[in-house]
């Protein structure tokens, strides 16, 4: 197949990317190279079977051009990372509602099926756990601008359902929870990278609030299976699933195995909140995934554990001791 992978030069995108000429089909990224990189798509760029088009995902023009030359699209081409959102909010609300809502027109124009990546941050400050697909979303005042972020990827989730109720487009909206891997980077707040990085370095991990919230990382080449998975079940046109690994670790336990499977020597200092981000920012404790749903369509399962994904993010990181924050 020839397949449109949007933000296809991000950390994820670039994973699909591998998967999907592994796979034998033609891939075209479409990437503004904001926080994405050139970096990520060398590899590919000597295959014959790959390009890259650098443009806005707002380019509408472009957009319609490359979707009608596909036989599928996979839209994860987003302003990503709590910091980011809240660093630009102007940028992260155009690109994740505008930018989705010229995706999914043409998506639904020439009835191709699509895959929107879409985020545990809808649930926001939801208190439930694990969080289940059917459940309500509790999110913040608009005040605070973290949850721009969730509030957007809930209007995508809105109008991607939408077009497959009123115009019919094949559309499977997937969840991901914390996807980490070979190639993250640290710069927007992601907090493996940020760790492993600064106990490579000899530097103090730096937990913000007392460190007794917790997360799930799932591997994202367990991720980018799911995807594929997904993309392929017809029964998962019109529904939302979550994505990612269950296994939950406070920010603290992670520290502390990253120094530990790092060998370092590092310290772990603790950061209000209100010093790391601004004042009044809001967090949650926990953060599970319920991945009942996903299994039962696709038998998915994560095949990583993770000292495994910790093991994977260290050695990227020895090997690439350059890469760009
Ligand atoms: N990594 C995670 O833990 C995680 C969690 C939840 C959701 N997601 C979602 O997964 C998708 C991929 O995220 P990622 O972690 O690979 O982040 P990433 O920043 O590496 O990837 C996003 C890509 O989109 C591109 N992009 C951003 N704005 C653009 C624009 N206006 N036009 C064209 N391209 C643009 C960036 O250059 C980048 O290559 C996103 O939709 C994100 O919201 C990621």
């Amino acid at each position: 197949m020839k397949i449109l992978v949007t933000g296809g030069a991000g950390f994820i995108g670039s994973h699909l990317v591998t998967s999907l000429l592994a796979a034998g089909h033609e891939v075209c990224a479409l990437d503004d190279l904001s926080t994405g990189s050139y970096k990520n798509v060398q590899p590919f760029l000597d295959d014959s079977r790959f390009r890259l088009v650098v443009t806005d995902i707002v380019d509408a023009p472009a957009v319609e051009r490359e979707v009608r030359a596909a036989d599928q699209v996979y839209h994860l081409a987003a302003a990503v990372g709590v910091r980011l959102i809240v660093d630009e909010p102007v940028k992260t609300l155009a690109t994740n509602i505008q930018g989705t809502e010229v995706v999914l027109e043409y998506c639904a124009k020439y009835h191709r099926q699509t895959f929107l990546a879409s985020t545990s941050e809808v649930y926001g400050k939801l208190e439930t756990t694990p969080f289940s697909e059917e459940n309500a979303s509790v999110l913040g005042p608009t005040t605070k601008s973290r949850w721009a972020y969730g509030c957007a990827k809930m209007v995508d989730e809105f109008l991607a359902l939408a077009y497959h109720a009123d115009r019919g487009l094949p559309v499977v909206i997937a969840r991901f929870f914390n996807t980490v891997g070979p190639g993250q980077r640290g710069r927007y707040g992601m907090v493996v990278p940020n760790f492993v990085r600064a106990a490579l370095e000899g530097r103090d991990l730096e937990v913000h609030g007392d460190g007794l919230q917790s997360r799930c990382f799932g591997h994202v080449e367990d991720v980018v299976r799911g995807m594929v998975a997904l993309m392929a079940e017809p029964r998962a046109n019109g529904q939302v699933f979550n994505l990612g690994n269950d296994e939950e670790v406070s920010i603290k336990a992670l520290a502390e195995r990253i120094v530990e499977r790092t060998g370092s020597s590092s310290r772990i200092r603790y950061i209000p909140y209100e010093q790391a981000y601004s004042s009044g920012f809001e967090d949650m404790r926990q953060r599970v995934p319920c991945l009942d749903k996903v299994r039962e369509y696709v038998g998915y399962q994560p095949t990583q554990n993770l000292d495994n994904i910790i093991d994977s993010v260290i050695e990227y990181y020895r090997n690439n001791p350059d890469a760009p924050r």
